[in-house]
């Protein structure tokens, strides 16, 4: 699942002979990849819906209306968080869904974006207890840890009461970085995750990224979009690097999103996607297929 489709000679052919020495390649994606690039965009939206954040037992909903996906699926909310700490606030929900068997955990962006934006540069704390001579922005690790021993408590039960269903680990922006380093630790201790993410910063150094490109404990969906400024912060000259594969919407804002606008950019720091855009709008950050933070 990791490496999914045949290479697209379309995509091939649409590359420059310049591209980058990197071994670096770009493929179109399946409409099965796009499905769940949408469901899980939906869960991730639904993190930032108040009614979704403060009550258990209920169904996932969305009172701006940018989770019909997510509406339309059997699900109930099993655990919500909400811890405002030095980096800001670790918000979202664990939930599960009967239609498609999936526990998701489910992780908020910032309600405060232009703040958090302007505030990402943090420094590297090691991490070499979950892989070798990696590091995380410490920011991003200091959220986690708030929340880490009761969301695992959480999903272990979770997992038991639900034998066979798939752990899936979503979010936006804050909500990505955190998805990300969750997925990770989860998957060190055992547990197979997929990871859906949508507009992710850089979260660790370059060992990390190795890392998590080449585990096999599930699958890596991080998703970009045109030039959101986002997923390019906090720069590489810190140290930060960027795991793959990418998922690059080229698509605007406000359109539908059709298999043929998502490339899958394969390599480690490629700046074959997202990255090697020169311009930044903070409005493509904003929409993933749908305008993601609507409910905020
Ligand atoms: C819980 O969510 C509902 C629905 O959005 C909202 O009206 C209510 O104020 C929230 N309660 C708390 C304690 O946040
Ligand atoms: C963790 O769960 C305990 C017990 O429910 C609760 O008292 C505590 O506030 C929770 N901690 C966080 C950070 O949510
Ligand atoms: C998005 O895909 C549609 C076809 O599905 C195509 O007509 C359109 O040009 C694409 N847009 C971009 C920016 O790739
Ligand atoms: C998105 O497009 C629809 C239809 O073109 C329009 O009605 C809506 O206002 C747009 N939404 C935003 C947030 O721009
Ligand atoms: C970047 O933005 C400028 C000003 O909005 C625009 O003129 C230019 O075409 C943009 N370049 C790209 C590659 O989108």
């Amino acid at each position: 699942m990791k490496f999914p489709t045949a290479v697209g000679a379309a995509a091939l052919l649409a590359l420059p002979v310049t591209a980058a020495p990197q071994p670096v390649s770009r493929r179109t994606i399946s409409t099965s990849v796009l499905d769940e690039i949408d469901l899980f965009a939906q869960f991730s939206a639904a993190a930032y819906c108040s009614a979704n954040l403060n009550t258990t037992g209920t169904a996932l909903a969305c009172d701006v209306g940018n989770c019909p996906l997510v509406e339309a699926s059997d699900t109930t909310i099993l655990y919500n968080f909400d811890d405002t700490n030095s980096f800001g606030d670790t918000t979202g929900y664990i939930a599960v869904d009967t239609t498609h068997k999936l526990i998701i955990l489910s992780f908020r962006g910032s309600s405060d974006l232009s703040n958090w934006i302007a505030d990402i540069d943090f420094p590297l704390t090691d991490a070499s207890d979950i892989c070798s001579g990696c590091k995380f922005h410490e920011g991003f690790w200091d959220a986690w840890e708030t929340v880490a021993s009761n969301i695992t408590a959480q999903i272990e039960s979770a997992l038991s009461t639900y034998p066979g269903y798939t752990l899936v680990s979503t979010g936006h922006s804050l909500g990505a970085a955190l998805a990300a380093i969750a997925a990770t630790v989860f998957r060190v201790s055992g547990y197979t995750v997929e990871l859906y993410n949508y507009g992710q910063p850089r979260i660790g150094n370059l060992a990390l990224a190795d890392f998590i490109t080449t585990e096999d404990m599930g699958s890596n969906y991080r998703v970009t979009h045109t030039d959101d400024p986002v997923p390019k912060l906090p720069p590489e000259l810190l140290g930060f690097a960027h795991f793959s594969p990418e998922y690059w919407i080229t698509s605007g804002n406000n359109v539908t999103v059709t298999d043929y606008n998502v490339t899958e950019v394969i390599g480690v720091n490629s700046a074959a996607g997202n990255d090697g855009t020169t311009n930044s709008s903070v409005s493509a950050h904003l929409f993933y297929t749908i305008y993601i933070s609507a409910c905020s």
